[in-house]
């Protein structure tokens, strides 16, 4: 079992990257091959349009035929059976970063002759942790349906796709230092205190496979 874990958040240490640790440990108790990449250290572009994936008797027609430092992380991603990624959300949206990350992956899958099959060849089953400061109640409401058609593209990988919600994250260590008069700095710590451990045994047991 490969499982690639990709950390979309451009910091390294916050919920999104916490997240993804408990999960790496998961899978590395269960016995899988892992690796870990924070998206933020790579330069890479989204899809470029080159179309080289399209072309009339490609050698590999699901490869992304871009190269830059995307490109080594998207070949393992390929032979991978698992890919468990997080990101924060912005405006709304995963990271740029992961928006690139998506397209990269899921565009050569895509097949131009009618839109509904897969040229990918595996299997991957995907799961995606989004980090947000809005609450349950406000994802449900506004982000969920959005979400699900946002990571429509991921279908052509021919895997599971499972989304997990992590909501009221903790954004700052101390609000106090921050003009961040919106959220309620002490509610913040409380809810990470006492249900952000049970968000990290959940990304452990989805890292086992369980
Ligand atoms: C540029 C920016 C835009 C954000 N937009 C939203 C948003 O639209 N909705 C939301 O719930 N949180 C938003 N957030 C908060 C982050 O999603 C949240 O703090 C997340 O948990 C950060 O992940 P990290 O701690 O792993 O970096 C935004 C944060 C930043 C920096």
């Amino acid at each position: 079992m490969k499982t690639v874990i990709v950390n979309a958040s451009p910091r390294k240490i916050w919920s999104s990257a916490q997240i993804l640790k408990s999960a790496l440990k998961g899978a590395q108790e269960a016995g899988a091959e892992t690796e870990y990449v924070d998206l933020y250290d790579l330069a890479y572009s989204g899809c470029r349009s080159c179309l080289a994936c399209k072309r009339h008797g490609i050698a590999n027609p699901c490869r992304c035929y871009w190269k830059d430092g995307l490109s080594p992380i998207l070949e393992r991603v390929c032979e991978a059976d698992r890919l468990i990624a997080a990101s924060p959300v912005y405006f709304g949206e995963p990271t740029a970063g992961f928006r690139a990350f998506l397209e990269r992956l899921a565009f050569p899958a895509l097949s131009y002759d009618n839109y509904l099959t897969s040229q990918y060849t595996g299997s991957l089953d995907i799961a995606v942790f989004l980090t947000m400061n809005v609450n349950r109640e406000f994802y449900d409401r506004n982000y969920a349906e959005k979400m699900a058609d946002y990571f429509m593209p991921f279908r052509f990988l021919n895997g599971k796709l499972d989304l997990y919600p992590v909501c009221d994250t903790l954004q700052v260590n101390d609000y106090s230092k921050y003009d961040m008069r919106v959220f309620d700095g002490g509610h913040k710590k409380e809810l990470y205190e006492k249900e952000f451990p049970a968000v990290l045994d959940l990304a452990y047991r989805v890292g086992k496979g369980e």
